[in-house]
């Protein structure tokens, strides 16, 4: 038997990925986001929705280009720091991440990430308070081993151990709890 409950997407797991952008400095900021889906027209794009001001929004909008880097439990203590942190604030600032270059487009591109979107924003959606993005997927990098090994799509998600939020918490592939939101920052 069901319940009606309020707006929520309480148990509904979603996948997680760092948002890659470039300021006006050139300085590479990175923030993290769950509302990133699929949609079709003609070929693969991404939907991504952005909730209020943030630097990665500005960005996004000087340049119409970001990067989309898939987060894993190795990355999951920055990736919460990244979360809870305001872009161009001075503890964001200081952070030293290792990055390289998108290969078509100039995003930054988080290097310990095994997979990676470069999008190319096609069409803004401004709501009330957030906005929709409609973005073109002129690239996607995956870690070799993804791409060429021969290995079975489970062994290879299992060692790329891709992090799923639900609950205002953090699940490993397999289940496990790994926190909620605000907690592995502290092992930054
Ligand atoms: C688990 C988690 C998921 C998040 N998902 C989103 C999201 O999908 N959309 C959004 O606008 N903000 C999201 N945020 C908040 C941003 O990560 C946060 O505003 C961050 O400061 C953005 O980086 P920036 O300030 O450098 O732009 C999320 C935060 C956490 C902890």
């Amino acid at each position: 038997m069901k319940t009606s409950v309020a707006p929520t997407n309480d148990y509904c797991p979603q996948t997680l990925f760092l948002y890659g952008t470039y300021d006006d400095e050139g300085r590479a900021d990175f923030g993290l986001f769950c509302w990133l889906s699929y949609v079709w027209d003609s070929e693969l794009g991404v939907m991504a929705c952005i909730g209020g001001e943030k630097l990665t929004k500005e960005n996004i909008h000087k340049r119409k280009v970001f990067s989309a880097n898939l987060v894993t439990e190795a990355l999951l203590p920055l990736a919460d720091y990244l979360g809870n942190t305001p872009g161009g604030s001075p503890e964001k600032a200081k952070l030293s991440i290792e990055t390289e270059e998108g290969r078509v487009l100039p995003v930054p591109v988080l290097k310990a990430s095994p997979v990676t979107y470069e999008l190319e924003v096609k069409q803004f959606i401004p709501l009330d308070d957030g906005e929709v993005m409609l973005c073109r997927i002129r690239n996607v990098l995956q870690d070799e081993r993804l791409a060429l090994g021969a290995e079975s799509s489970l062994e290879k998600l299992s060692a790329i151990a891709p992090v799923k939020t639900t609950c205002r918490r953090y699940f490993s592939w397999n289940g496990a709890d790994l926190g909620a939101w605000g907690e592995p920052m502290a092992n930054v």
